[in-house]
């Protein structure tokens, strides 16, 4: 009903009638068709340059995600809201802010289509989550939703209706400094965890003044950059693309994710933007998808630079006839579209179809019943920062480390009577947990490792830096100190270690060195924190080495001769807090990891679902001729799925229900899980299998299910799993999407390392 008065009202302002009287229906259906009708009463009123306008979106405030563009200056951007030439914006932020802005567009323009705002809420607005990365090392896709609701809560007070998230991009390579922002190498946990963001995001009525529309990305390919290196050209070939790229992009579009966001690179020789195969073909046609794609920043423009396009007219005219719908910050579709049209290069029908698209979401979102609907500034006093918030973003921390190691049970400390020295730089930033991509929150608003140390009054803790984290490439951080050699601070932390029983050394990647941009080519500790580490070992060997980093690293030496070790990411807002309650033990560690961690760079790409080789393992100790390095072993320093916990799990007694699959029926595989330990914990039990012979090479092993499960000590739980054809599906040499007969292994386990299998026959 609203958004009819919406439409009766646009219609009088313009002294028009208002065909459709058709109220907004309760099943997605008729609410889809109702939406429709009233989207082409607004597509009607709407100028050739209204239309083109209508997909253009500018950003606020310049460099802050990319390179300032060449033209349109603030003077250009106010004059063409004002005219009804700008459809969203993304960077604005703020309930006041908003409202002025859209004010203008509200004022001035001629058919007042409210604006979208946009914003990068990558994991958490103002509260801070844990990287994403991080938060898919927690398996737990409850959390995960909660996180993202929380972030839409905040961001939505803040007057924005759209998150440029979640990433969903696979990756195989921590090189690439934006597997921070992902959910790591595999395609099921991907699409997972993909969807409890998008329900997060959207919740269940995109109205609401609290949900915001939320952006698959980057379709596609962005994760598989050669060499980890950012925005460089990716190769892939179909089935690649098809198993494991593509699924957590068609999870999204189930679970009804409404805008999707192309990619910088160009993908087997075509930039994604331009790119008719992915976003009409397969997103548009194939998948059904009814949102809007909006181009990467500038993506349309650099389509120049890519070799592809010969100028921004031509770029404009390749982006919107590959099914392109908003130009972000290009100037190519408000400035040519138009033209395009009038000469017969872009069809009004495309045009037509891409400003439906933009059209429906502002729809959807209530904007035309209201344009201020988020800019309420009481409510964004009260949510931002809430209570409520932080208890949600402390939650996911916790739940997102992950213990790598814990010889004689270091871990956890006591929480009195014994001395323990606190070293490393990151142990007292409150900048660095906010990690990347956190670009709503102000610097210096995570509680350190040292304040939430203070929170156990009776530890004693002695505190020394001990030496600077280097930074490679220092654009957007103000107050670190860059330096990669300076030892002078050596001697004060090995003075500190030597008075201590035991040694907290927080160590790894500052927040800014991972993210967009960010790629390295080595991925050992930076600067001198190995050569600290090592000369603080050199005199008190208790170590618990807790890891600060954006992505997985080579840490061979640590892994070889540190006695504890804990991957805290980095956590946000509520960083010190959590790994505070892990290191005493009030928490007991759950986390998984999402990404293999190498032993070395050269292994790179590494992932656990890999093929086999026609020479797979070594059947001689030393035999050169198998697939294989003369240096390091082919096994990563810490598998997909591995994780510790402060008690101990045992599986036995691995069993199907059937030996035999046929047609529609399922089967289940059970496992009973006992908790042999002193302390009641959450393993993640997870199912993987391996289609043994296929029409294509298949990989040893696929992750199909994982289920988190709490123990008391002591106790037994049987968890099963439910296997149909359908989770054994892929795509085939047949070039769909199929199930093969034949036999597959089923493994139930701890981490991707898991060797006890049953054989199942599918026939
Ligand atoms: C990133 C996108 C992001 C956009 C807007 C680009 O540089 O690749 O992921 O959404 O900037 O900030």
């Amino acid at each position: 009903m609203k958004i009819v008065k919406s439409v009766i009202c646009l219609s009088l302002a313009l002294g028009m009638a208002c065909s459709s009287t058709a109220p907004v229906g309760t099943t997605p259906t008729a609410a889809k068709s109702a939406i429709d009708i009233k989207v082409d009463s607004v597509l009607k009123l709407m100028t050739l340059q209204e239309k083109g306008g209508q997909l253009n979106q500018y950003n606020g405030f310049y460099d802050v995600t990319g390179p300032e563009p060449k033209s349109g200056q603030a003077a250009e951007k106010l004059e063409h809201l004002k005219k009804g030439l700008v459809g969203s914006v993304l960077n604005i932020t703020g309930a006041e802010q908003v409202r002025n802005i859209q004010k203008i567009v509200m004022d001035n323009s001629r058919l007042k289509i409210p604006l979208i705002f946009g914003f990068d809420v990558i994991h958490g607005f103002k509260t801070i989550s844990p990287i994403p990365l991080a938060e898919a090392a927690s398996w737990d896709l409850r959390t995960i939703e909660k996180s993202a609701r929380m972030a839409a809560e905040e961001a939505s007070a803040a007057g924005i209706n759209w998150t440029f998230a979640p990433m969903v991009d696979v990756s195989r390579d921590a090189r690439w400094g934006r597997v921070m922002e992902g959910s790591g190498e595999d395609p099921y946990l991907g699409s997972q965890i993909a969807v409890a963001r998008i329900k997060g995001f959207q919740g269940t009525d995109l109205a609401a003044n609290n949900t915001i529309l939320a952006c698959a990305k980057h379709f596609v390919g962005y994760g598989f950059a050669e060499a980890g290196r950012d925005y460089n050209s990716v190769d892939v070939s179909e089935a690649t693309l098809e198993n494991v790229l593509f699924p957590p992009f068609k999870a999204s579009v189930d679970a009804g994710v409404r805008t999707f966001m192309n990619a910088f690179n160009d993908l087997n020789g075509v930039p994604a933007t331009a790119s008719s195969y992915l976003q009409r073909d397969v997103l548009k046609n194939r998948w059904n998808f009814s949102g809007a794609v909006v181009s990467d920043w500038g993506s349309i423009m650099e389509m120049i630079p890519h070799g592809y396009a010969s100028n921004l007219s031509h770029a404009a005219e390749i982006a919107l006839n590959a099914g392109n719908d908003i130009d972000m910050e290009s100037y190519a579709y408000v400035n040519h579209l138009e033209d395009l049209v009038r000469s017969g290069k872009v069809s009004e029908e495309n045009l037509n179809d891409a400003v439906r698209r933009v059209l429906k979401l502002k729809f959807e979102l209530g904007l035309f019943d209201d344009p201020y609907k988020y800019c309420d500034a009481k409510r964004e006093k009260e949510v931002t920062f809430s209570e409520p918030l932080q208890i949600i973003a402390l939650d996911m921390a916790l739940k997102s480390v992950v213990l790598l190691k814990n010889e004689q049970n270091l871990l956890p400390l006591p929480k009195s009577g014994k001395r323990i020295a606190v070293i490393g730089a990151l142990a007292a930033d409150k900048t660095s947990p906010l990690g990347s991509w956190r670009i709503g929150a102000s610097d210096n608003t995570a509680v350190s490792l040292l304040e939430g140390l203070k929170n156990y009054p009776n530890a004693q803790i002695t505190y020394a830096k001990g030496a600077d984290v280097a930074l490679g490439e220092t654009k957007f951080v103000s107050e670190l100190t860059i330096n990669t050699t300076d030892k002078s601070g050596f001697a004060a932390a090995i003075e500190t270690a030597k008075n201590a029983d035991i040694v907290v050394m927080m160590l790894g990647e500052h927040g800014l060195q991972s993210g967009e941009g960010r790629s390295r080519s080595e991925l050992g500790l930076p600067g001198v924190q190995q050569e600290l580490l090592e000369a603080v070992f050199a005199v008190n060997k208790s170590i618990v080495l807790v890891l600060q980093n954006g992505r997985p690293l080579t840490i061979p030496w640590a892994a070889e001769n540190i006695p504890a070790i804990v991957e805290a990411w980095h956590l946000g807002t509520q960083s010190g807090n959590a790994i505070a309650q892990i290191l005493f033990g009030d928490f007991n560690p759950q986390g998984k990891l999402p990404m293999s961690f190498p032993r070395s760079v050269g292994q790179l790409p590494l992932y656990y679902n890999a093929k086999s080789t026609g020479r797979p393992a070594a059947n001689e100790p030393n035999s050169v001729f198998w697939s294989h390095y003369g240096d390091v072993p082919n096994t990563p320093q810490f598998p997909f799925g591995y994780g510790l916990s402060y008690t101990t799990f045992s599986y036995n007694n691995l069993r199907l229900s059937s030996a035999k699959l046929t047609d529609s029926q399922k089967i289940t595989a059970s496992i009973d899980l006992t908790n042999t330990g002193k302390v009641s914990g959450t393993e993640v039990v997870q199912l993987y299998i391996q289609d043994e012979v296929a029409t294509g090479t298949r990989p040893v092993k696929e992750l199909k299910g994982f289920e988190l499960v709490t123990l008391a000590a002591g106790e037994t739980k049987s968890v099963t799993f439910t296997i149909d054809k359908k989770m054994l599906e892929f795509f085939s040499a047949n070039r769909k999407w199929e199930t093969e007969d034949g036999t597959f292994k089923i493994y139930i386990g701890t981490n991707a390392q898991t060797n006890s299998f049953k054989v199942l026959t599918v026939e």
